[in-house]
């Protein structure tokens, strides 16, 4: 199957680390679809990306945060695609430090984990199905090393819903030990951000997105954790398909 017969969803497409995976991917030749939630959004990912690469891109308004929004945006996106052969999980937020937990409430913790987790589940709820018994598909998570630490003081929640995803994305990989498509989490552990706000400790979207759209490329390895501690390990999925 050539990349121009593979349709690959980004979840969370229109995100900082999702707009890096979408222009990659569609320099690889890939059909890429996007849901998101806000039209304005679609647009401006619409001006990132190049004029010739949009031929290729499926947007597409819709809320993959409840199982009903997940199922409606699937129905839809078939409706426009026909079919969909691989999935980028990369839902969530780039940054919450809302104070410590004793200053919070539960309203929030729920607002988190809705973002960071629940709609992790419910879009995989609805996608994971599609591609789960195509040996040439993939399911790709993307998670954060703020899952195993508190990343500085305040960011206690983003721990909680980083750490929901980690093993949300473990437990997929143990309960479908053996689904032929390749499924997979690269878990990054730096800031990701875009070019022109880079700073110590970040990389750019652009080379998460390069990585990311090899390893969906070259279905090396599957039920793995791609674990990027630094833009060489980037570069090396980026050219390897593995780290
Ligand atoms: N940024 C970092 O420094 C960093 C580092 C390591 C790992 N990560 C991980 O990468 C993932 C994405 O982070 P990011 O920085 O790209 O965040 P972001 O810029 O806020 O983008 C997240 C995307 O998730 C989407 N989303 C959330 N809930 C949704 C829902 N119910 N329905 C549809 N879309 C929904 C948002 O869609 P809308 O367009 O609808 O708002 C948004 O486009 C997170 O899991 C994060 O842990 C990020």
């Amino acid at each position: 199957m050539s990349a121009s017969d593979r349709v690959v969803v980004v979840l969370g497409g229109a995100g900082t680390v999702g707009s890096g995976i979408v222009k990659a991917l569609l320099e690889k030749g890939f059909q890429v679809a996007v849901i998101s939630r806000d039209r304005s959004r679609l647009e401006k990912l619409k001006q990132f990306l190049p004029p010739s690469a949009c031929q290729r891109l499926h947007t597409l308004v819709g809320d993959v945060g409840s199982e009903e929004g997940a199922e409606a945006a699937k129905e839809a996106l078939l409706k426009s695609t026909g079919k969909v052969t691989d999935v980028v999980s990369s839902l969530g937020f780039s940054w919450w430090q809302g104070g410590p937990p004793l200053t919070q409430t539960l309203k929030e913790l729920h607002r988190v984990l809705d973002t960071l987790l629940l709609s992790t589940f419910t879009a995989w709820k609805a996608f994971f199905p599609l591609v789960k018994d195509n040996a040439e598909g993939t399911y790709t998570f993307i998670t954060g090393g703020a899952g195993e630490r508190l990343l500085m003081p305040g960011t206690g929640f983003l721990t909680l819903g980083a750490a929901g995803a980690l093993a949300f994305s473990l437990m997929v990989r143990e309960e479908y030990p053996d689904v032929p498509c390749k499924l997979n989490e690269v878990k990054i552990n730096m800031g990701v951000t875009t070019p022109e706000h880079l700073g110590p400790g970040y990389v750019s979207h652009l080379e998460v997105g390069e990585a990311v759209a090899s390893l969906v490329d070259k279905r090396i390895v599957s039920h793995t954790v791609l674990s990027a501690s630094s833009p060489a390990d980037l570069k090396t999925l980026a050219l390897e398909g593995k780290l």
